[in-house]
């Protein structure tokens, strides 16, 4: 069964790493995501100030990207995270482009307080 409820407008969640996404909005029809994410992760950049976040959700599937590139600083790179909402976690995989490089890697994220 498809367990969406908590994949809501206005839900902020962080992951393991530090960094905070924030759902400001979700389209009924279309499923489109806005919002900002947050870095806070050690040994990357572009850390400390929010960037802007697109993506999908679709019941309690949830995808989303990060153009790194901000007022603050421009990592010059992109990260798209996959996965799911269960149990209050949302468990990812991510891929982060820059250059010619890929680099992935596995993010889980709760919900936290706004
Ligand atoms: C960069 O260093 O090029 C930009 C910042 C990348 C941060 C990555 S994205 C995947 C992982 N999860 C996080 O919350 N931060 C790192």
């Amino acid at each position: 069964m498809a367990d969406g409820a908590s994949l809501t407008a206005l839900s902020v969640w962080e992951n393991q790493r530090g960094s905070k996404l924030t759902i400001e909005t979700i389209d009924p029809t279309t499923g489109v995501l806005t919002g900002n994410y947050i870095n806070n992760a050690a040994g990357y950049g572009c850390i400390g100030s929010p960037y802007r976040v697109v993506g999908y959700v679709y019941g309690n599937l949830i995808g989303w990207s990060v153009r790194w590139s901000n007022a603050h600083e421009d990592c010059q790179s992109i990260t798209s995270w996959t996965g799911y909402y269960q149990n209050g976690t949302i468990t990812t995989q991510w891929e982060l482009v820059y250059g010619t490089q890929i680099n992935d890697g596995a993010d889980m994220f709760t919900s936290v307080a706004k």
